[in-house]
């Protein structure tokens, strides 16, 4: 790690970072643009951005609220412009990527994306499968509550079959059933654009995140941000219920 980047070696570095990424549609209107998604568009770059400077503090995790269930109800052109994005995106940067060593997951109901674009995230996840620097998780038509649904359901087929007691359900069989079971709890959720809420994301993931909330709309954000988040995180004291040192 270069010696000039605000992060202290001494401490722990977060090992997943999830990230809120707002105020796209704000910094359309500031700059002038009438429709948003010039600011998603704008966004990408911030991606980008993150995706070095995670490269760069060897981060292991990083999950990106690219959209929500939510999201649906925007606008038809909003919506198809950014499932062109995303498209875009993957087709554009997969390449460089893998050869980064990037792992492409996706988390949320993929099944309810346009062909053009599940075909090319499938196909970026598939190509990247065996990477293992940095796994950067899509969360996509991603939900926390409906998460939590799809765990519950799961949980009662196993009942139901007798493969599970009521008695034995357990954190762990909740956390099993989840979309990516194996990915540690995000350490750090960064959210931008000022807003305190966490909007319905990794719900059950984030019960000890440290929260860093920034005025700095997404498409403003980028490495010094990420690193000043960072040291941010490290000023912490984590202490998962517990009491702090004497
Ligand atoms: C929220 O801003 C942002 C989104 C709903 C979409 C985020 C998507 C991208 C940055 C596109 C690219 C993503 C990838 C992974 C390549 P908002 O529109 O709610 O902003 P506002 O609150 O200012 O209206």
């Amino acid at each position: 790690m270069p010696g000039d980047l605000p992060i202290d070696p001494q401490k722990p570095l977060p090992r997943h970072v999830a990230i809120i990424m707002d105020g796209n549609g704000r910094w359309a209107q500031q700059h002038g643009y009438a429709a948003r998604l010039q600011g998603h568009r704008a966004g990408v770059e911030s991606v980008k951005a993150v995706l070095r400077a995670c490269q760069e503090l060897r981060i292991r995790y990083l999950t990106l609220f690219a959209f929500s269930t939510e999201n649906w109800k925007r606008p038809k052109d909003e919506v198809d412009g950014l499932m062109r994005l995303l498209r875009d995106f993957l087709v554009e940067n997969m390449g460089e990527l893998v050869e980064k060593g990037v792992r492409l997951r996706a988390i949320g109901h993929l099944q309810d994306l346009p062909d053009p674009t599940r075909h090319a995230l499938e196909e970026a996840i598939e190509r990247s499968r065996q990477n293992m620097a940095l796994d950067l998780i899509l969360a996509l038509s991603y939900g926390a509550r409906q998460e939590i649904v799809d765990a519950a359901r799961r949980i009662a087929e196993d009942v139901q079959r007798g493969l599970l007691r009521p008695s034995e359900i357990t954190e762990q069989t909740i956390q099993a059933r989840l979309y990516a079971p194996d990915v540690p709890d995000p350490d750090l959720l960064i959210r931008t654009s000022g807003e305190l809420r966490v909007s319905n994301f990794l719900l059950w993931q984030i019960s000890y995140a440290e929260l860093y909330i920034t005025p700095v709309l997404w498409p403003d954000f980028r490495e010094p941000h990420f690193y000043e988040a960072v040291r941010a995180f490290q000023g912490r004291q984590r202490r998962f219920g517990n009491v702090g040192p004497a």
